[in-house]
């Protein structure tokens, strides 16, 4: 993997953040989470589900409340979110536009359900000129399972 590593990563319900743990302790990277502000999100996924489409259709998307460290350090960013309706979340499209100009390469990963969808398609509809990698995509209750060999042969490759 790239020398200097940076994991970023929203998580709602804390499935993607367990990812994220796994790969900090595989890499060593600095890792961070993304927030949003409180009450951004209602607690169950019906209802945030209907905020999302809201944010999709109107392009008002929320705020990070997180503050990004100095990207120029890193060789790669690791950016991972949970699957929204088969696409990324609102919080990584506006991570995404946040990233816009940092030079190495981003690489996604996504934790679903039980289907990926267009996640890795929309993540690159998204990343304007970034250089995105291939990326690592699992579901809970369906394959590709999240297993230790797996996630070590998608960092190899980056
Ligand atoms: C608004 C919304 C839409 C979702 N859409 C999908 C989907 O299209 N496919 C899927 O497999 N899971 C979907 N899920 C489930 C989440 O992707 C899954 O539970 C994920 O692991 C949650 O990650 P988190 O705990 O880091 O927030 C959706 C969840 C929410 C809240």
């Amino acid at each position: 993997m790239a020398k200097q590593a940076l994991i970023l990563y929203y998580s709602q319900f804390g499935t993607t953040a367990k990812l994220a743990s796994q790969i900090h302790k595989l890499t060593d990277a600095d890792i961070l989470r993304i927030q949003v502000a409180d009450k951004t999100f209602p607690d169950d996924m019906a209802a945030t589900d209907k905020v999302y489409k809201e944010q999709r259709t109107s392009g008002q998307l929320p705020k990070i409340v997180t503050k990004l460290p100095k990207l120029d350090y890193y060789d790669a960013i690791l950016v991972g979110g949970p699957v929204w309706d088969g696409q990324i979340s609102s919080p990584i499209m506006q991570l995404l536009k946040q990233l816009q100009g940092y030079s190495g390469v981003v690489a996604p990963f996504s934790t679903g359900w039980s289907d990926t969808g267009n996640y890795q398609q929309d993540f690159v509809a998204h990343a304007g000129k970034l250089q995105v990698a291939p990326g690592y995509h699992v579901l809970s209750h369906a394959t590709p399972h999240f297993t230790v060999p797996t996630l070590a042969a998608w960092l190899r490759k980056l």
